[in-house]
């Protein structure tokens, strides 16, 4: 159920039997040469528009600007500062607060949206925010290592690819082809929460956006396995927080 495709009719009436609402929260940035700019906002919206279907839970408008500085200097990508994401979500959040909306499910899709995401939890008092990315689920991330294991990476991961080859559309790149540099451990655990360097350092780094992820191994029959089971995973953390 998408707000945006509801009339604030329908939102009264709703309103007065349930106050749960889903946030899909993904990013504006370059995914690798296979990899679309909006795959992390497509992945969380897909995910959030498949279970409030399931629970008779509206889904906000997806927030599709967030922080990405590291990857400014690939084309495409639009980051903005930490400080006006962190008011943006202060200001939704009151915003459909304000009408009565009290249960928070923000499903995210881009790691470094986290920590913001997180700290939501400490400024409201009177309402419940439960914040998840769509990897965490148990089911979602066993697939992962099953079927990419290191090569899922951090960056235009082919799990993510998979899922927008179902939502959108599917890119053959012959620079995608061979695998990228493989990440060490270290690296991985410095960097998690996508904690990268300056831009330029970063394309330096990582000159055609992948970051150890190989998304050629991406498929849309894996993406379907993921949807169903991210979905499943939202629907049933909802349930049993909310
Ligand atoms: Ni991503």
């Amino acid at each position: 159920m998408r707000l945006d495709h509801a009339t604030w009719r329908e939102v009264e009436a709703y309103l007065k039997k349930s106050d749960g609402i889903i946030i899909p929260v993904g990013s504006t940035e370059q995914h690798g040469p296979m990899g679309l700019i909006g795959t992390d906002a497509l992945c969380a919206e897909k995910i959030a528009w498949e279970a409030g279907k399931k629970l008779n839970v509206y889904v906000a408008p997806t927030i599709t600007y967030t922080p990405a500085h590291f990857n400014m200097s690939f084309p495409g990508t639009i980051s903005i500062s930490q400080e006006l994401f962190v008011s943006l979500l202060q200001e939704v959040v009151r915003a459909l607060e304000k009408h009565g909306f009290s249960k928070f499910y923000f499903i995210n899709g881009h790691g470094a949206n986290l920590k913001a995401l997180k700290s939501l939890t400490n400024q409201f008092s009177n309402i419940s925010i439960r914040v998840r990315s769509w990897w965490d689920y148990e089911k979602v991330n066993q697939l992962r290592q099953a079927e990419f294991g290191e090569w899922e990476g951090m960056h235009a991961t082919p799990s993510e690819i998979s899922i927008t080859q179902v939502t959108s559309r599917t890119i053959t790149s012959d620079e995608a082809l061979n695998p990228p540099k493989k990440l060490s451990h270290k690296y991985i655990k410095e960097h998690s929460g996508d904690k990268h360097g300056p831009p330029k350092q970063h394309r330096n780094n990582f000159p055609d956006g992948r970051v150890g992820s190989h998304s050629n191994l991406a498929s849309k029959t894996i993406g379907k396995q993921l949807i169903r089971m991210a979905t499943a995973g939202l629907v049933s953390d909802y349930l049993t927080i909310f």
